[in-house]
């Protein structure tokens, strides 16, 4: 009684109103804050959208300075964060790391409690945007049985996240300013998508008034699976799995049967291309310049192609979406397929934080508590164990 709409997928229903991105999807725009992600790529940098994310505005010269350097003097974490990173087994999957990690920070920062102040609110967000980079490379190293490299400020964000993965002697670490610039874009590009699924899972968390690192950490779950971010580790083993150019028909044809779906295709919203992949091919030449071309690539052009020619796909309106082509620059960059969705979750950090702090500051919002329809019995009386 009462119900309104049957809408599962929220594919037609609108949980917020937000002013963070904008979104179309027919016409293949994406806009942070009403820059499109073009121009973003282009000329910003990964900090400055995210201080475009969260305050609405560009900042100007001082403004980048000062959020930088806030950034920039919370990178380390607690000690015991550490210790527990070190409990997990050595083949622990990156993101269930990154999850758990992301939680316990919580407990390390129990004021996050109050949402409502302001001041809290950002201090909790530049905590989040600074130290997800190192528990990602603690993660990292974690799995390689190596010791974790602490930050180190006087390196910008990329530059010091790489460090803390790659670094292997006491010298200081220099990265390839073409990676550095890859990576940036990267991010830039991952930074915010409007109420996807992660998205929405902050938002439902965040919701019920809990701290930050909880609504994040379940933004995490979300996005570790195969159908949202997990697709671009699911890419990279799929292209291993067809191995050369003569197997793409045979497994076209599988996915045509319904055996498996052709990951790093399709979205919920774009129907005509995902502007974010135009910008990653690029990207790509960019990094493969530095790093010598990746062998997959020949398979996944070839895969493209024969995909965007198929009537299956086109009939579907199905696409090369983000995931794609990340991957490949991702492994050419000397990541392991389990921590591509880690990369992802960095990138997207100020987006779930915009749209967090959004919600929390919205009157209008109230717990997420979507209706059902019930499919079940009705009342019965309870049956003795004597006579079931
Ligand atoms: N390969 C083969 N068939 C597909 C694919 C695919 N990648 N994607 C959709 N379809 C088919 C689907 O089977 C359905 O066919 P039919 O009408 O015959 O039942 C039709 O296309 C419509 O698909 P849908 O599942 O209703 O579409 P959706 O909007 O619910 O799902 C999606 C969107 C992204 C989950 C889906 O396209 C998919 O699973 N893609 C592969 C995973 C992937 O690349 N995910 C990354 C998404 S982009 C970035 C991110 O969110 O991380």
């Amino acid at each position: 009684p009462g119900l309104a709409t049957y809408d599962p997928g929220f594919v037609n229903t609108a949980s917020c109103r937000s002013s963070v991105t904008y979104i179309d999807g027919d016409a293949g725009i994406l806009e942070y804050r009403g820059y499109p992600i073009e121009q973003l790529a282009e000329s910003s940098t990964f900090l400055e959208v995210a201080y475009l994310l969260l305050q609405g505005e560009l900042p100007n010269a001082s403004e980048l300075e000062a959020w930088t350097h806030e950034i920039t003097y919370h990178t380390f974490v607690h000690e015991n964060l550490k210790t527990l990173l070190q409990g997990f087994r050595y083949d622990a999957h990156p993101m269930g790391m990154l999850m758990a990690a992301v939680s316990a920070l919580s407990t390390f920062y129990p004021e996050a409690n109050d949402v409502k102040d302001a001041d809290n609110r950002d201090l909790q967000i530049a905590r989040l945007i600074a130290k997800m980079p190192t528990i990602g490379a603690f993660a990292f190293r974690h799995g390689k049985g190596q010791p974790y490299v602490y930050p180190d400020n006087e390196l910008s964000y990329v530059e010091n996240f790489l460090a803390m993965l790659f670094k292997m002697s006491e010298r200081k670490y220099v990265a390839d300013e073409r990676l550095v610039k890859a990576l940036d874009v990267l991010f830039i590009l991952h930074a915010d998508h409007e109420q996807n699924c992660s998205a929405n899972a902050v938002r439902s968390v965040g919701s019920s008034q809990v701290d930050p690192y909880s609504a994040l950490a379940s933004g995490i779950g979300a996005l570790y699976g195969p159908l949202h971010g997990g697709a671009n580790e699911q890419v990279l083993k799929m292209l291993r799995r067809i191995g050369t150019t003569d197997n793409i028909g045979d497994f076209i044809e599988g996915v045509k049967g319904g055996k498996e779906k052709l990951m790093g295709f399709g979205h919920r919203v774009y129907k005509n291309y995902d502007p974010r992949a135009k910008i990653i091919k690029k990207a790509a030449d960019d990094v493969f310049e530095v790093t010598g071309v990746n062998p997959l690539l020949k398979i996944a052009l070839e895969l493209e192609k024969i995909a965007l020619e198929d009537e299956y796909f086109v009939k579907r309106k199905l696409y090369p979406n983000v995931d794609f082509y990340s991957g490949l620059i991702y492994e050419a960059l000397s990541f392991p397929p389990e921590m591509f969705t880690v990369l992802f979750a960095i990138g997207r950090t100020p987006g779930w934080l915009a749209q967090w702090k959004e919600l929390t500051t919205d009157s209008e919002q109230k717990i997420a508590r979507p209706k059902q329809i019930y499919t079940g019995h009705r009342t019965r009386d309870f049956v003795p164990m004597a006579q079931r």
